[in-house]
């Protein structure tokens, strides 16, 4: 994907603008621009976006309140909570959605989730007719740019910490439910505020390398590997891989 004439959307999930995550997303959208790009942002935390669903958000919510059907009869009344369809507009303008968080206790933070629960909108980015290979936001492309406070190995296969692959794997299948193509997520390990010395030194050294290397990342994204998921076609009728489709991971095994 060229981004020249693109519209990139930088999703950040910080609560502090002077962090180093925060600092990277302001380098995706400065290499982005660079490229030709049309750069457009949900800052979550410093929009007071609110993460979580339910039937206040909604003019007529249905009684029990059913999340999917709330979003299904907002879409039909045209009464999508602002807030919401804001978002889902920008993820509909987006060829290239960036997203830039911690790993905050294996996963990212709640305020990204509920970005994703709210801004999904069922009916309208998605429903049982589209999803995977036929979702709707087929054609665009996701990006992770994600911070750990653990060390690479630790963060690594057979690293206490667990995976940082897996642990964002149900994040990148939320965005191919729903038709997108997601990059191999871009890692920084070891950022925290606790290193002294010549050992804070060093990180400040690293992560200013790293932010220079990002800004080749973002302008030559075609070069950067794709997460593999498995097409329709490789599950059968019930729903289950097929003996002879390929196992990307952990999460959807051979039987
Ligand atoms: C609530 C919370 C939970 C955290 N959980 C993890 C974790 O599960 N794994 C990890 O490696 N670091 C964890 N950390 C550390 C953060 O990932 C780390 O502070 C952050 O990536 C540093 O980037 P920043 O300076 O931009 O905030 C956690 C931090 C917080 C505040």
């Amino acid at each position: 994907m060229d981004l020249d004439g693109r519209t990139v959307l930088i999703v950040l999930a910080h609560p502090e603008p002077a962090s180093f995550t925060a600092g990277w997303a302001r380098a995706s959208a400065d290499a982005a621009r660079a490229a030709g790009a049309r750069v457009i942002w949900s800052d979550l935390n410093a929009m007071g976006f609110d993460p979580v669903e339910g039937p206040r958000h909604y003019r007529t919510p249905p009684a029990p309140f059913d999340p999917l059907k709330a979003h299904e009869a907002a879409v039909a009344s045209g009464t999508v909570p602002t807030d919401a369809q804001a978002e889902a507009d920008k993820i509909a303008a987006a060829d290239l959605i960036v997203f830039h968080f911690p790993i905050w206790w294996f996963g990212p933070p709640a305020i990204l989730k509920g970005w994703l629960d709210r801004c999904l909108i069922h009916g309208a980015l998605h429903d049982v007719d589209h999803r995977f290979d036929t979702g709707r936001l087929r054609g665009k492309r996701a990006l992770f740019c994600v911070t750990t406070g653990a060390n690479a190995v630790e963060c690594g296969p057979g690293g206490k910490e667990g995976d940082v692959h897996l642990l964002l794997w149900p994040l990148a299948y939320t965005l191919r439910y729903c038709g997108m193509a997601v990059h191999e997520p871009v890692l920084i390990h070891g950022v925290h505020g606790y290193f002294e010395g010549a050992e804070e030194a060093a990180l400040e050294v690293r992560l200013s390398a790293a932010l220079e290397d990002h800004a080749r990342l973002i302008r030559e994204i075609d070069r950067h590997p794709l997460i593999p998921f498995n097409a329709d076609t490789d599950f059968d009728e019930t729903g289950r891989l097929r003996p002879d489709a390929p196992s990307h991971s952990p999460f959807i095994r051979r039987p």
